[in-house]
């Protein structure tokens, strides 16, 4: 079957089988910086936007959400044109295997759209389906609060 989507601002048509999951379908597509873990839902790794709101995309069927407006960490910035949130990590150490960041930066960027303001607590809420082996989770509330300060400076 044929399913639209716009990822990252760009719309594309793929032909899938009607049982693939999102998560299969983005990476076989080239989205590869959507990362793939445990395939439950429970570990974040494969989280995107799915019309603005995170989801694991292992639990999603592609073909349920024809038409959708799909985010990957790709869409956030680049390289050359980070986003706050994608420097901040990188500034404070919020990276190591980097596995879980794309899923963990996808949910703190969701969580400053609609709060621009959070509590601490508020942040460790939003990324707590985001599960990191390897930073300890610090850097990574220091990172997501240093991106509000860069985001409130406009950098
Ligand atoms: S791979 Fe989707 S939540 Fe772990
Ligand atoms: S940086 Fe390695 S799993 Fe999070």
């Amino acid at each position: 079957m044929k399913v639209h989507y716009k990822i990252n601002g760009k719309d594309y048509e793929f032909d899938i089988h009607p049982g693939k999951v999102l998560l299969d379908v983005l990476r076989e597509n080239g989205f590869t910086e959507v990362k793939g873990n445990c395939y439950m839902g429970t570990c974040g790794a494969c989280t995107v936007l799915i019309n603005g709101t995170p989801k694991t995309s292992c639990t999603v069927l592609a073909a349920q959400i024809n038409g959708a407006e799909i985010t990957t960490v790709k869409g956030l910035g680049d390289i050359l044109n980070p986003h706050p949130l994608q420097k901040a990590f990188v500034e404070k150490g919020a990276v190591q295997c980097g596995y879980c960041t794309p899923g963990t930066i996808l949910a703190a960027y969701a969580l400053l759209k609609e709060n621009p303001n959070p509590t601490d607590e508020d942040i460790k809420k939003a990324i707590d389906g985001n599960l990191c082996r390897c930073t300890g989770y610090v850097q990574q509330v220091e990172a997501i609060k240093y991106a509000i300060t860069l985001l409130k400076e406009g950098k």
